[in-house]
């Protein structure tokens, strides 16, 4: 199946920076309808200038997300803006680097909030919206677009309550890719590795992680997010993006127990250096 996305109103949030700001403009590109969301109002009126000036349509919402008032807000401003909407990208999320025995249950909170909680309830109020798209479009699949971390499906250390956040996030999305399915919507998920941030400072909520992690060579936003048009125009139900990610995911599945070796060493290399084994 291909997924025509030219005159379909999509959301796309975390649109601010990094891989949700590429979606949109790639999507924009396409002839979408985006509305697009964060809390940085200026970076969002640069990305709606910069759409605008290449001819694509596009109107931002400026909303932070884990305020419930806030998210109806914007799903009905969404709705409303382009008469319904077909399509819901989930790619606003953040990160904690470092061990849980030197965490607080604040950060815990934070983590699971915008990375779980977030998502999960943009999709309880965008369903009768989509569920509408499919009765309004013959033919037409609406889809929701779940931007979530190789984390979700391998716990790794350093990164205790992102893992958990999105192996719950990838829990929703298996089971509402079943229970959605009535409603002819498509429920697609996308697992990056390790990505360059546009501001690393902004994305990790702390950083303190003691094994060893590279986001400054990490990989490409921009392939992220290519990857993340082609799951939505090709309507794969799951991708692996990039080398690590995809070494991971393989792993898991064919070797658990040499992946379960390698993230434990990566610890005791760490704690060696500091003395404790
Ligand atoms: N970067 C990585 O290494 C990596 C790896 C695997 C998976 N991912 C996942 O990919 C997605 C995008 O990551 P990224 O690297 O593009 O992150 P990013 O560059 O830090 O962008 C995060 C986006 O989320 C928005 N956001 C955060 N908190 C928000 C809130 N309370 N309300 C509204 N918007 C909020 C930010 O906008 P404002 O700050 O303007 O609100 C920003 O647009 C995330 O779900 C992340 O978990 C990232």
């Amino acid at each position: 199946m291909r997924r025509n996305l030219t005159g379909r109103s999509i959301l796309v949030t975390g649109a601010s920076r990094g891989i949700g700001r590429r979606v949109a403009i790639r999507l924009a590109k396409l002839g979408a309808r985006l509305i697009v969301t964060a809390r940085s109002e200026d970076e969002l009126a640069t990305l709606v200038a910069e759409i605008r000036g290449f001819g694509g349509e596009a109107e931002s919402v400026t909303v932070d997300l884990t305020d419930p008032l806030h998210r109806e807000l914007l799903v009905a401003a969404a709705a409303e803006h382009y008469g319904g909407l077909d399509v819901l990208v989930n790619a606003a999320g953040v990160a904690s680097f470092g061990e849980f025995a030197t965490s607080t249950p604040l950060i815990l909170r934070q983590v699971m909030e915008i990375n779980y909680f977030v998502p999960a309830e943009l999709i309880r109020l965008a369903q009768p919206h989509l569920q509408q798209s499919a009765l309004n479009h013959d033919g037409w699949r609406p889809a929701i677009v779940n931007v979530a971390s190789i984390c979700g499906r391998c716990g790794i250390p350093s990164l205790p309550e992102h893992c958990a956040s999105k192996h719950a996030f990838v829990g929703l999305t298996e089971t509402l890719r079943a229970e959605y399915a009535r409603f002819h919507i498509d429920v697609l998920l996308v697992l990056p590795g390790v990505v360059q941030s546009d501001d690393l400072n902004r994305h990790l909520i702390r950083n303190e992680g003691q094994i060893y992690l590279n986001f400054d060579s990490a990989h490409k936003a921009d392939s992220v997010a290519d990857s993340v048009v082609r799951s939505l125009i090709r309507n794969r139900r799951e991708q692996a993006v990039g080398f690590v990610s995809g070494t991971v995911w393989w792993s898991k599945r064919l070797w658990p127990r040499v992946l379960r070796w390698v993230m434990k060493r990566k610890v005791q290399k760490f704690a060696a250096r500091h003395g404790k084994v």
